[in-house]
């Protein structure tokens, strides 16, 4: 179809990078950490493992697909399979809507990894400082509107730049070596944690499952946030998986990459946070503060934190800028796609208005919570099962399945099918009904 005049990532472990790089972000390292904490822990953990393994996979598979096929974006992606009048394309426009909400308060919570980069800089966790400083971080930060605007600001404008710029190959390039520079500090982080005196508590209440604690919202929220970490639902892996040629096979596999890599990080995130959680007496159900409280007391505690802090939140930067980027390239692809506005035009316009929208964020922690949960909570599951059926029941076979031929995956090219035909979607829903106490 059109592949002529559209840009293609150079390999397939480019496309694979860039789509671990939208996946891999906040949602690992600070969202995981504390719903798992208010969730109730391990059954959390367990809750979102199958949802992962249920619907993560089958959907993330079934977006690439969607985009490879297609190659476009998510609007225009519904459009040339469905045709140019069908209503399938509202989901795309869903999709085009949950960027903005999520954009906007993403980069807010962006901008407190760089307060704590100034902060560590600053050297606050040198020895000598309290621990009733080091916790005050975070409580001042999130109650001066000025501060997080100004963060929130610059890391917008970051986001803005390499998306006008589409330095896909710049992304690319940064992206293969920060992720394992990501994972090396976080293995080097539990290794310290599990020194410590509460390791053991910590550990347990990432393994060990208390079913009491299920309850149809925490199921809800584990979907949620299994959407929120895959990128899923709102149509960026249909965009990054068009900048994969109609002919490259395996893309299915290349997915499957995204979701380990993904899944991995959040839990070696969970088990460097809990041990030092329950090491310094913090409550695991305190919410969006989770890991900018408990992480710098254990920074300030351990030999060289200065720089531990500082590599980390350099990391966690990166790590949501990368994802930041997915987030506009969706609104900024559709834009340029279908209304032919500029790159840069359209990148520094919507950028802007997600900054506007992300104010309203460093007012009210109400705000938050209602553009989060309107997020992972309902547009995301909304779109991951529209696009689920669409491609199972609406795309062409043949076409989908010659990408699962020769390799590992062919033999299980039904039960994928069957997946995102019936059993992803009839799951959402019927958490989704539960939670709303529909039933
Ligand atoms: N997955 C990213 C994270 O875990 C956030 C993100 C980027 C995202 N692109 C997305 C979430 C698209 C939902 C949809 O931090």
């Amino acid at each position: 179809m059109q592949e002529i005049g559209r840009s293609h990532w150079g390999s397939r472990a480019g496309f694979i990078f860039a789509a671990a790089g939208s996946a891999v972000g906040l949602g690992n390292i600070w969202r995981f950490p504390y719903m798992t904490g208010e969730h109730g822990g391990s059954i959390f953990v367990l809750v979102y493992l199958l949802a992962v393994a249920f619907l993560g996979l089958p959907i993330i598979i079934a977006e690439v697909l969607l985009g490879k096929t297609t190659q476009r974006n998510p609007v225009g992606a519904f459009k040339t399979a469905a045709g140019e009048k069908s209503p399938w394309q509202i989901v795309g426009f869903i999709g085009i809507l949950a960027a903005f909400v999520i954009l906007s308060y993403y980069s807010v919570v962006a901008g407190w990894s760089l307060g704590f980069i100034y902060k560590s800089i600053a050297g606050v966790f040198e020895p000598g400082h309290s621990m009733e400083e080091v916790k005050k971080i975070f409580t001042s930060l999130t109650s001066s509107p000025s501060h997080q605007i100004f963060y929130h600001g610059i890391f917008t404008a970051v986001v803005i730049a390499i998306v006008a710029a589409g330095v896909q190959k710049g992304i690319q390039r940064w992206n293969e070596i920060l992720m394992p520079a990501l994972l090396f500090i976080l293995i080097g982080l539990i290794a310290y944690s599990f020194t410590l005196p509460g390791a053991m508590p910590g550990i347990k209440f990432m393994l060990q499952p208390d079913f009491a604690k299920l309850t149809g919202a925490s199921v809800l929220a584990a979907i949620g946030q299994c959407f929120f970490s895959l990128s899923l639902g709102m149509g960026a892996m249909i965009t990054y998986g068009s900048y994969l040629k109609q002919h490259d096979h395996r893309a299915s596999g290349s997915a499957g990459w995204v979701v380990s890599m993904d899944t991995g990080i959040a839990l070696l995130a969970g088990f460097a946070v809990f041990p030092i959680v329950f090491s310094f007496g913090q409550e695991p159900a305190q919410g969006p503060g989770l890991v900018f409280v408990s992480l710098p007391a254990a920074f300030l505690q351990m030999p060289g934190g200065t720089w531990v802090a500082t590599a980390f939140f350099i990391l966690l930067f990166v790590a949501a800028l990368t994802s930041a980027i997915s987030l506009l390239e969706v609104i900024t692809a559709y834009f340029s796609d279908e209304h032919n506005m500029p790159r840069h035009l359209g990148a520094a316009m919507f950028g802007f208005i997600c900054f506007l929208t992300g104010i309203g964020v460093t007012y009210s922690s109400g705000y938050f919570d209602f553009l989060d949960k309107l997020a992972s909570n309902y547009l995301l599951p909304l779109g991951a099962v529209s696009i689920s059926l669409f491609v199972g029941w609406r795309l062409n076979k043949e076409i989908i399945k010659s990408d699962f031929e020769g390799t590992f995956y062919a033999k299980t090219f039904n039960v994928w099918l069957w997946c995102i035909r019936i059993i992803s979607p009839v799951l959402v829903i019927i958490v989704f009904l539960n939670a709303l106490g529909l039933f």
